[in-house]
């Protein structure tokens, strides 16, 4: 039998928005479903990677974990809460990683202070508190960084949501965050207000490391899960 394109490639993957506590029963949230990174899990699992899943908040049923077997490799599930939750998951995990997909909706800040009890209202009805808001960590940023100081070759893709604006086409946003992020595939999620996040359907362009647009998809998820499935087992076929 032929072999899988991701035989013994080990994926790490990160998916859904992260819930950053302000309270212990109130968070700061984001609209992420979680599908576009569940769908490129479960691609890189089809095309033979192991893979781990570290799923922040998700609005579907998480795939089951898969003990690998003679037929199929391994899929495990992890969960993470906060961005420094997830953060600590897949630093946990980077190491044993030949390709991570960073497709997590991050928060980009989380409340400075996390009340230890539920925050109360007061008599005073005109009386409301104000939260103070901190930066998280650049998670896929930090996993560029240890990846370039350890001489690893392993590939990381970002994901980007850009809407672009009057004057500037989304995809120089794109190349502006690849540079940036520094990762060798960036897949630029064209949104608007009711575009992409919970949708079903989606257009993604891939962008190459030097910029260039190596592939653009229009369709599903589970489509956009399958071209990039593609761009990395040409990137990995290249580094071995
Ligand atoms: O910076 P921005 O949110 O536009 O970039 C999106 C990409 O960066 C995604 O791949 C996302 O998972 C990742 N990200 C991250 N840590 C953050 C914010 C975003 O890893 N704090």
């Amino acid at each position: 039998s032929e072999a899988l394109p991701l035989a013994g490639v080990r994926a790490l993957v990160s998916a859904g928005g992260t819930q950053e506590p302000l309270d212990p029963v109130r968070y700061l949230g984001n609209r992420s479903s979680g599908k576009q990174g569940v769908a490129v899990a479960k691609a890189l699992h089809e095309a033979g990677a192991d893979v781990d899943l570290v799923a922040a908040h998700v609005d579907l049923i998480l795939p089951q974990e898969q003990a690998a077997t003679a037929s199929s490799p391994r899929f495990s599930v992890h969960r993470a809460g906060s961005a420094q939750e997830l953060e600590d998951a897949m630093a946990r995990r980077a190491e044993q990683a030949d390709v991570i997909v960073m497709t997590a909706a991050v928060a980009d800040f989380r409340p400075a202070e996390v009340a230890e009890s539920k925050i109360k209202k007061t008599a005073d009805p005109d009386d409301a508190p104000v939260i103070r808001l901190v930066r998280n960590p650049d998670i896929l940023r930090g996993l560029v960084e240890r990846r370039d100081l350890t001489g690893d070759t392993q590939v990381i893709v970002g994901f980007a949501a850009e809407t672009g604006d009057a004057r500037t086409d989304p995809l120089d946003f794109g190349r502006a965050k690849l540079e940036r992020k520094g990762c060798d595939l960036l897949c630029v999620n064209q949104v608007g207000r009711d575009l992409v996040f919970g949708q079903d359907t989606t257009k993604v362009t891939v962008l190459a490391a030097d910029g260039s647009p190596d592939r653009t998809v229009e369709g599903s998820k589970d489509d956009v899960a399958a071209a990039l499935t593609q761009a990395i087992a040409q990137l990995i076929d290249h580094r071995r």
